[in-house]
C-alpha cells in the first residue's frame, strides 16, 4: 500500500498580485497574525504524516530557507535573556524528524514546471503539492489530512476542490465531476480557467493535490499552455486519460492569500481565534466605525 511521505511546495511564482510587498520577499512569507503562510502549509503537511518537505524556490526566495533553518544568534540571545517559551517556539518550527530540501526553478515557467523541478527528489512515489498561498482552515481536521485519509483508501491521485460562484470560473481550474460518494468525485475532465458559460461545474481546483509520480511523464510532454506556462492542470488532464483521478470537496474554509482581499479576510478570522490577541482584537473591531 502506497503512502504519502513527501510534499512539494512550489514557491517560485512572481506574486504579481501582491506587489510591491512581494518585490524582494516571497509572498509565502507574508504573515497571518504572527506566522508566515509557508509555515501554516508545512504544519498542515506534518499533521498529515509527511516528513520530507521539498521547496521549489527561486533567487528571490531565500527568506524561506532562512525561516526553516537554525538562527544561532537569535537562539543564543533568547537563551541569554531566559526567554524559554520563545526559544521553544523557534525550535518547533522544524521538528527534528522533518527534513527540508530546496530546488531552484530557474525561470517562472508555471506551476507545472515548478512541480516538474521536484522530480529528482520525488522519484516514483505519490506525493502532495501544497500551494501555501491557499490557506485552508480545516475546522477539525486539516485539509491535507482529510485527503491523505481518502488516499489510503482509494490509492489514486486526488485534487482538492471547493465550490465557487460560477461567474468566477475564469480564475480556476474547473473539474467535470461524476459523484462517487459524499464529497468524492470521479474527475471526467479538467479545464484551466474556463469562461462561466462553458465551465463544466462550479467545483474549482484549489492548492492541495495528491499526485501519482506518473504526472512527471505528462509534465515533460505537454506543450506550454495558458499564459505560455507549463500548466499542472494540463498534465492532470493528460493523466486522466489512462488513470483515475478523484476530486475531493474538503471540509473547511479556504483563503486566497495571494490576493489582497483573501489575505485580509484570513488575517481577521485568524486574529479572532488567536489566543494572544483575540479578545482585544474583537473589542477593537466592535468599536471600529464601518
Ligand atoms: P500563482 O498563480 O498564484 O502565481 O501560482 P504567482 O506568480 O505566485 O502569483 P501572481 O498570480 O503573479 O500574483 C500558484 C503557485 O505556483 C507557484 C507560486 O509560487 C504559487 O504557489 N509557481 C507559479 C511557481 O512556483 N513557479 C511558477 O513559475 C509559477
Amino acid at each position: 500500500m502506497k503512502q504519502i511521505r513527501k510534499a512539494v511546495f512550489p514557491v517560485a511564482g512572481l506574486g504579481t498580485r501582491f506587489l510591491p510587498a512581494t518585490k524582494a520577499s516571497p509572498k509565502e512569507m507574508l504573515p497571518i497574525v504572527d506566522k508566515p503562510l509557508i509555515q501554516y502549509g508545512v504544519e498542515e503537511a506534518i499533521a498529515a504524516g509527511i516528513r520530507q518537505m521539498v521547496f521549489v524556490t527561486s533567487s528571490s526566495k531565500r527568506a524561506i530557507e532562512d525561516h526553516f533553518d537554525r538562527n544561532a544568534e537569535l537562539e543564543h540571545e533568547l537563551e541569554q535573556r531566559g526567554k524559554q517559551e520563545l526559544l521553544k517556539m523557534v525550535h518547533s518550527i522544524v521538528p527534528p524528524e522533518i527534513s527540508c530540501i530546496y530546488i531552484r526553478q530557474p525561470e517562472a515557467l508555471g506551476l507545472g514546471h515548478a512541480v516538474l523541478c521536484a522530480k529528482p527528489v520525488i522519484g516514483d512515489e505519490p506525493f502532495a503539492v501544497i500551494l501555501a498561498d491557499d490557506l485552508i482552515d480545516g475546522e477539525n481536521v486539516p485539509c491535507l489530512s482529510q485527503m491523505v485519509k481518502l488516499f489510503l483508501r482509494e490509492q489514486s491521485s486526488i485534487i482538492g476542490v471547493e465550490r465557487i460562484p460560477q461567474e468566477e470560473s475564469y480564475k480556476y481550474g474547473i473539474v467535470e465531476p461524476s459523484n462517487l460518494y459524499d464529497r468524492v468525485f470521479d474527475v471526467k475532465s479538467i479545464v484551466e480557467k474556463p469562461k462561466p458559460e462553458v465551465a463544466p461545474s462550479n467545483l474549482a481546483v484549489v492548492g492541495r493535490y495528491l499526485l501519482s509520480a506518473e504526472i512527471f511523464e505528462h509534465l515533460e510532454k505537454i506543450p506550454r499552455g495558458a499564459g505560455g506556462e507549463i500548466q499542472l492542470t494540463d498534465a492532470i488532464a493528460a493523466l486522466l486519460k489512462d488513470r483515475r483521478v478523484l476530486a475531493y470537496e474538503f471540509q473547511g474554509r479556504r483563503y486566497d492569500c495571494g490576493s489582497k482581499l483573501g489575505y485580509l479576510q484570513a488575517t481577521v478570522d485568524y486574529a479572532l481565534k488567536h489566543p494572544e490577541v483575540a479578545t482585544s482584537f474583537r473589542d477593537f473591531l466592535k468599536h471600529t466605525t464601518l
